[in-house]
């Protein structure tokens, strides 16, 4: 019998029971509904809206119940409507008429909001914590590759020089910048909205306060129409993981294509790739194709919960619901993407002389052989013309910048002298980029520190 029987004159449909039953899913959020009631119970008993003794004998049997399902000695009802009625039936069928008063003062439309908030900051705080440790990687990576020239790319075609340390770098800010988004958000969404009770709070004497303190809120929410009805939380926050699995699909894709024949940038570590059933030669780079193809998973999670959202009328309807399995695909992917990534990037080869040759190949030193005739006096325009003219000679003629000869160079300007080799150099073209995010030894070098800072920072 559901909870909610007294108003009831017929037994639930079992097709409508299952339909609008969530404990197949909310019950991950076991913990967070438990913390929740052990709080409001400490209020309800400080307030003495309900007996002291009453609210301790609660509270020690959520207690009880909270480590029987955690070791397995009880299992979740699944003809409950939801973990709040599972938790609540339960804690009943344990101490009787004394469990009966934990809802005085609330609503599951309020419980579940907290529920929510609570898990979400779990999640969040171990997204975290796996960014940081990506991070990390990324940075001794970069200690490890100051010197080591690649090209760099726009339209994936050879555009100029940089580094490795440089590129890993690149990927250092989008996972800061993907943190410092899941702290701002999570700073927004850590307001409590227990004592909302359904929508207009309560005729009860409630320490909204005190409940804010228990669960780590920063203070009770304002409204309590907006306290039932807000999931802007949950949009922000998959937001937010979307741009993580944005970032995380772009280096993936990456290593797709390093890892090919054509490239050969990277060699996968066997343990982190796959082979072909049929193919012998092959060696797969499943995890990053997954970790792209997931990408779009996590976006479809973050549609759904602005489309659930979109239009509903005040405060909490039913629709809601559909928030929770939206909210833990998307936390549970991200999750694994970073789990899998990080020890996989950690053992992965980077096979630099390749990376080098590819840099000659390219005319990625076009603009520094430009420069150097501006820095002879040509206007840059003019220069580019020139430079310009001669890649395409050396393409027809199978030669590059560095295999030109100085009267070659000399057909094309009179301006050229034996220092073009030097200004061409492509160790040089990086070396010279000393400005600020450019990827000179010593800059990168500069921003490594920055980034040891801040994690030292986040630690301390
Ligand atoms: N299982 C519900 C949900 O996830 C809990 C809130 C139910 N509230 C209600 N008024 N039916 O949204």
């Amino acid at each position: 019998m559901a909870l909610w029987e007294g108003r009831f004159k017929k037994e639930l449909d079992s097709r409508t029971n299952d339909f609008n039953s969530s404990i197949s899913f909310d019950k991950a959020m076991y913990k967070q509904d438990i913390t929740g009631s052990i709080a409001h119970a400490m209020m309800l008993g400080k307030c003495g809206i309900i007996e002291k003794e009453e609210s301790e004998k609660i509270i020690d049997e959520l207690r009880n119940i909270f480590n029987d399902i955690k070791n397995g000695k009880l299992e979740f009802d699944m003809q409950a409507e939801d973990i709040h009625m599972f938790i609540e039936s339960e804690l009943t069928k344990r101490i009787g008429d004394t469990g009966k008063r934990l809802h005085t003062a609330r609503s599951r439309n309020d419980q579940v909001a907290v529920d929510l908030r609570l898990y979400m900051r779990d999640e969040v705080k171990e997204i975290i914590e796996l960014l940081e440790q990506l991070i990390e990687i990324l940075l001794r990576k970069a200690t490890e590759n100051y010197e080591t020239i690649m090209p760099g790319y726009t339209h994936l075609q050879r555009a100029q020089p940089i580094t490795l340390a440089h590129y890993f770098m690149a990927y250092v800010e989008m996972f800061k910048r993907d943190i410092s988004r899941l702290e701002d958000a999570t700073r927004r969404m850590n307001i409590n909205p227990l004592g909302s009770c359904a929508l207009a709070a309560t005729t009860y004497d409630t320490d909204r306060y005190l409940t804010s303190k228990l669960l780590g809120f920063y203070e009770p929410c304002l409204n309590s129409l907006d306290g039932v009805s807000d999931r802007d939380y949950a949009i922000e926050l998959t937001s937010a993981f979307a741009t993580i699995m944005m970032h995380m699909s772009r280096i993936s894709e990456e290593f797709i294509m390093w890892s090919s024949h054509e490239f050969k940038f990277i060699e996968l570590d066997d343990a982190f790739s796959t082979g072909s059933s049929i193919m012998p030669q092959k060696k797969n780079p499943d995890i990053t194709e997954l970790i792209r193809g997931k990408s779009g998973r996590v976006y479809g999670d973050l549609m759904a919960l602005l489309t659930m959202m979109k239009s509903l009328p005040l405060a909490y309807d039913k629709d809601m619901q559909e928030d929770k399995e939206a909210i833990f695909d998307a936390t549970k992917n991200v999750k694994m993407c970073l789990f899998t990534f990080i020890p996989m990037l950690d053992t992965t080869t980077f096979l630099k002389e390749n990376m080098l040759n590819a840099a000659k190949k390219g005319f990625i030193n076009a603009t520094d052989c430009a420069d150097y005739l501006v820095k002879k006096g040509l206007p840059f325009r003019s220069a580019y013309k020139i430079t310009g003219t001669i890649v395409g000679y050396c393409i027809d003629n199978d030669k590059t910048l560095d295999t030109l000869s100085i009267e070659e160079y000399k057909d094309f300007s009179s301006l050229f002298e034996e220092d073009i080799y030097q200004a061409i150099d492509l160790k040089k073209a990086v070396c010279d980029r000393t400005v600020v995010g450019g990827p000179a030894p010593d800059t990168v070098k500069n921003h490594v520190e920055k980034i040891k800072e801040y994690l030292e920072n986040r630690h301390s």
